[in-house]
């Protein structure tokens, strides 16, 4: 790879901290991204809490949507006064009554990250009737979108693109429906190559329905085997 030019190299921390400057400013003005709000909270936050409209089940802490049910009924609570309440809980979460493995931890998100998950829970928590987004593609596309399995994984047949697991229209291929159920229930037993363990929430075998984990894997079986087929 080629240097680059001196100037240019003494340049580059400087539009590095004059964009974090932007970015910052920026947050006041621009409006937040619930949708990306939404991803964010299935992976961050979801593994701790239900939310019917996020698909997150949950139980370490509290059930977001009956904390929030009852205020927003009563008409105390709209959206930006929960927003408020999410960001003051996430920058310094109340002590968890004494015990340790109930305690929340603090900035799990910051910045524009949770500007975009207060938003959501906002717009969302205790919302009646709030349920996740239906998809096409039946019953296995459903529970892969209600879990936020899009926000790491590409998969051509769920138009998700994340990146930060395999890209699972190249690695199911060739894969029994076995060792798919394996990788999802219990995803450290083998670690995919080149990625790291721990990422992978390890809860889905105790938040998703085994019904619903069986038609998961039969949909990204037969929605990948048909690329591969071709
Ligand atoms: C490791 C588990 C864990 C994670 C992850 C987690 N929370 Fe929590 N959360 C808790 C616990 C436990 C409590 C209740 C005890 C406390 O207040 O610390 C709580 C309390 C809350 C409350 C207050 C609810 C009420 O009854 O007033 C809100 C709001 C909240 N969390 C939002 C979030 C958001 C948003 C995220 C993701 C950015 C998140 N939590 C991630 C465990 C978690
Ligand atoms: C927070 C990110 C994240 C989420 C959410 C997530 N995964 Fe993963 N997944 C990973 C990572 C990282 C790996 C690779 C490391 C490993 O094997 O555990 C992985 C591995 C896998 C594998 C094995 C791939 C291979 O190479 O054989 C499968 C299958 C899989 N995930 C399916 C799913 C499904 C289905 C969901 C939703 C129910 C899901 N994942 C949710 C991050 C995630």
């Amino acid at each position: 790879m080629q240097k680059l030019p001196k100037p240019i190299r003494l340049l580059a921390p400087l539009v590095a901290l004059l964009a974090a400057a932007a970015a910052i400013s920026g947050c006041g003005t621009t409006n937040p991204d619930v949708a990306r709000g939404r991803v964010l909270f299935e992976q961050k936050c979801g593994t701790c809490h239900v939310m019917a409209q996020a698909g997150t089940s949950g139980t370490t802490g509290p059930n977001l949507d009956e904390a929030f049910a009852a205020a927003r009924e009563a008409g105390g609570f709209d959206a930006a006064t929960i927003e408020g309440v999410v960001k003051a809980q996430v920058d310094n979460p109340r002590p968890g009554n004494g015990n340790p493995m109930a305690t929340m931890p603090a900035h799990i998100v910051e910045g524009t990250d949770l500007d975009d998950v207060a938003a959501y829970v906002g717009k969302y928590a205790g919302v009646p009737g709030a349920a996740p987004p239906e998809v096409e593609g039946g019953p296995g596309a459903q529970v892969f979108a209600n879990n936020g399995c899009g926000s790491c994984h590409t998969l051509a047949a769920a138009k998700s693109g994340g990146t930060t697991g395999p890209d699972l229209d190249e690695v199911l291929p060739g894969q029994s429906d076995a060792e798919i159920e394996e990788s999802i229930v219990n995803p450290n037993a083998k670690i995919a190559k080149g990625y790291p363990a721990n990422v992978m929430p390890e809860t889905f075998k105790e938040t998703i329905a085994p019904e619903e984990i069986k038609q998961l894997v039969e949909y990204l079986s037969e929605s990948t085997s048909k690329k591969s087929g071709g």
